[in-house]
């Protein structure tokens, strides 16, 4: 690396063969490894990079959460994650994660109130809702009825202008709930039910998926707490798979509720938030602590593609800092609601007998988030089908914030990788008749 007059770093690169160089320049963020600016790499040596699934690659310029993967650190704007989930709401940090800044409490209080008077859905969604079978995954329905709100806004869908996005992004975070407990209650052939304003955003959701119209329904607040701690810990964690499908489509000037219908679509995979899903269908698999190690090595057998879900992590390769704050939550919540669930000792079990072979070790294979939140959100009866549900309701918040942060780039491009080409070289057409 060099530095020349005016402080910038560069980095020179050499093909000895060909006997030409090319001087890349460095860019340094505020935080995190220095990289390699390859633009111009194509137009003066002829060569592309190959980086499948981005293990090294940057794919743009974010001030919105940091992620030191070697070190276990998570920040949100600056503010490290086990700060936010003892002292912040998911609310104040959908603000901080869209604006930059915490807000003042006069601040918050107008967000709050626009996000809570734009919870409703629109009567018409009602017949779309009831147009999916019973059967419908939750997460199919959900991808749907939110790519679909774009029918709804098209009037208001101009992304020149900064207010249309801004509450373009308001509504997505506002209506996602709303949308996410009536796919529930459409698998489930309860009627939908409208949100409570007079309640705070976690408290809400879980009156839209547990109220009967029949009689009032008594929630511990510990729920309502739990949830929104689960959700601060889901909010974002930048360019995860979801959140580059949500630039990647955001790049090509879509409109931003197509561009969270991906995100969703994205998160869905079982590599990702579908992993909370598959690990609890894993504990109860498992059953019991004895059959723990019988996983174990399921895992570490090569000709075996098990894998124990809810285990490792493209970037953290110490341990997931969410992990650890939602270990410590577990126990607390099921204490406090009175649940004694067995597939918590499974957990701690598996997570013990991982945590001391080499396999794992070698591999710096830990926990990650969604290993332990499957069990919460069992003690909070949500069904297991919704858990990657309650991922997308918190992570719409990181999306958005994302999606709004691409929208001011000046530098913003389409999106458009580049490929190794392995296919057949050019050759002729042969006729049918001659095959
Ligand atoms: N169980 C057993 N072995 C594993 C696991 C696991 N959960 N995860 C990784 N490995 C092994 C791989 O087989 C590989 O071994 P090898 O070097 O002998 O070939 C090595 O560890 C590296 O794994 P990769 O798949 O190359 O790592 P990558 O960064 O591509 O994948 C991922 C990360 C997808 C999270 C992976 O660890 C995984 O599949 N975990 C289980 C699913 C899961 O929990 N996903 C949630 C991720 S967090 C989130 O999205 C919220």
């Amino acid at each position: 690396m060099s530095q020349n007059d005016n402080g910038h770093k560069s980095v020179v690169l050499t093909d000895s063969a060909a006997g030409r160089s090319v001087e890349l320049p460095v860019v340094q963020g505020t935080l995190g490894a220095p990289t390699l600016n390859i633009g111009k790499l194509y137009k003066e040596t002829g060569y592309f990079t190959f980086d499948p699934g981005f293990t090294a690659t940057a794919s743009c310029q974010s001030a919105v959460t940091y992620i030191d993967g070697d070190e276990g650190v998570l920040l949100y704007r600056g503010y490290p994650i086990e700060q936010l989930a003892k002292q912040s709401s998911f609310l104040e940090v959908a603000y901080l994660l869209l604006n930059g800044e915490l807000p003042n409490a006069k601040q918050f209080q107008a967000f709050d109130h626009e996000v809570t008077h734009h919870t409703m859905m629109h009567e018409a969604f009602k017949s779309f809702l009831h147009g999916f079978r019973h059967d419908a995954h939750p997460m199919a329905m959900l991808c749907g009825m939110i790519g679909s709100l774009a029918a709804f806004y098209h009037d208001d869908l101009d992304l020149d202008d900064p207010e249309q996005r801004r509450m373009a992004a308001i509504r997505l975070i506002a209506k996602v709930p709303t949308i996410a407990a009536a796919c529930y209650r459409h698998s489930i052939g309860w009627p939908v039910r409208y949100p409570r304003n007079n309640l705070d955003y976690c408290t809400r959701f879980l009156h839209l998926m547990f109220e009967v119209p029949s009689e009032p329904l008594e929630l511990n607040p510990v729920a309502a707490k739990a949830l929104d701690l689960l959700f601060i810990l889901h909010a974002d964690h930048e360019q995860n798979a979801s959140t580059s499908t949500v630039r990647l489509v955001g790049s090509t000037g879509a409109n931003p509720y197509a561009c969270v219908a991906a995100g969703i679509a994205a998160l869905w995979g079982p590599a990702h938030g579908g992993a909370n899903e598959a690990v609890l269908k894993m504990l109860e698999e498992i059953g019991d602590a004895s059959r723990v190690q019988t996983a174990v090595d399921r895992a570490k057998d090569k000709n075996d593609d098990y894998r124990l879900m809810g285990f490792g992590h493209r970037v953290y390769k110490n341990f997931d800092p969410r992990a650890t704050i939602i270990r410590e939550m577990t126990h607390e919540v099921l204490r406090e609601l009175g649940v004694n669930d067995p597939l918590l000792e499974v957990a701690m079990k598996l997570e013990e007998a991982a945590l001391k072979d080499d396999y794992f070790v070698e591999r710096k294979l830990y926990p990650n988030v969604d290993f332990y939140s499957g069990i919460i959100y069992k003690a909070l009866n949500i069904p297991t089908e919704m858990f990657t549900v309650m991922f997308a309701i918190a992570r719409t918040a990181g999306w958005v914030a994302h999606w709004l942060e691409q929208q001011n780039d000046p530098a913003g491009r389409i999106g458009r990788p580049r490929q190794v080409y392995t296919g057949a070289a050019s050759r002729d057409y042969v006729p049918m008749a001659k095959r």
